[in-house]
C-alpha cells in the first residue's frame, strides 16, 4: 500500500500576562467546557474537518464517529485542562471548538481548533486559539505548541498571527 508523507510544523509561543481576553461579536458566546458537550464538540469538529487536508492526515477526522472517538481519548488524556477547552455558540448552531491538554515540561498543547465552513473568516478561529492560550497561562503554563500541516496555509497564517513560530518540522507516514 502506498504511504504519503505530510509535512507537518510544530509551532510554539510564549505566555504572558498580555493575553486579552477575546470578545465575540454579538449573538455569539463562549460555552466552557462540560462532559454533557463532548458530543458537540465531536459534531462541530466533524463540520470544520470533513472536507479538509487534516481529514487525510488523520482519517478520524473525516467521520462524526472518529471525532467522537478522539474527543472521548482527548478528554481521557491525564492533563485534559477544561480552562482551554472551548465551544463558540451562535443564535442557531455551534461555531467552533477547541480543546487543550497539558504535555510534559509542562507545556499547553492545543489538540484541534476547528471553525465550520460558514463561518470562516471572522475571526473565531484567532478569538478560539486566543482563548485557550489564556487558559493554558491561567493553569501557570508559560509555553504553548501545537502541530499544523504545512500545506494548510489558513491555519499556519492564523498561528503566525496569534504569535506562534515555528520550531520543528515533521513528518506525518500516512497508509493508503
Ligand atoms: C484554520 C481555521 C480554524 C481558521 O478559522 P477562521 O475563523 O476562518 O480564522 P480567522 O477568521 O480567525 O482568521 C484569523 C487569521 O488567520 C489567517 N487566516 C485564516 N484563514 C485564512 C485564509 N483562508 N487565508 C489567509 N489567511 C487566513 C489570517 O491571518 C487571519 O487574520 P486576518 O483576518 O486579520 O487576516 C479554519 O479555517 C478551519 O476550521 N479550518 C479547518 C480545520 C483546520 O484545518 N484546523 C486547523 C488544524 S491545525
Amino acid at each position: 500500500m502506498a504511504i504519503t508523507y505530510y509535512k507537518r510544523f510544530r509551532m510554539e509561543i510564549d505566555l504572558d500576562g498580555s493575553i486579552q481576553s477575546p470578545q465575540l461579536p454579538s449573538g455569539f458566546r463562549w460555552v466552557g467546557w462540560d462532559e454533557e458537550l463532548l458530543e458537540e464538540h465531536a459534531q462541530v469538529k466533524y463540520r470544520s474537518f470533513r472536507e479538509e487536508i487534516d481529514s487525510h492526515v488523520f482519517p478520524c477526522l473525516g467521520e462524526l464517529t472518529g471525532c467522537q472517538r478522539l474527543m472521548r481519548e482527548i478528554r481521557r488524556k491525564p492533563g485534559f485542562l477544561p480552562a482551554a477547552t472551548w465551544l463558540i455558540v451562535g443564535p442557531d448552531t455551534f461555531v467552533g471548538t477547541i480543546q487543550g491538554v497539558m504535555d510534559r515540561g509542562p507545556i499547553g498543547a492545543i489538540q484541534n481548533v476547528g471553525v465550520a465552513p460558514e463561518f470562516r473568516g471572522k475571526g473565531f478561529g484567532r478569538a478560539l486559539v486566543r482563548k485557550a492560550l489564556e487558559g493554558f497561562y491561567s493553569a501557570g503554563l508559560q509555553r504553548a505548541y501545537l502541530e499544523v500541516t504545512a500545506e494548510n496555509s489558513s491555519a499556519v497564517m492564523l498561528y503566525r498571527a496569534v504569535g506562534f513560530r515555528r520550531s520543528k518540522t515533521l513528518y506525518k507516514a500516512v497508509d493508503g
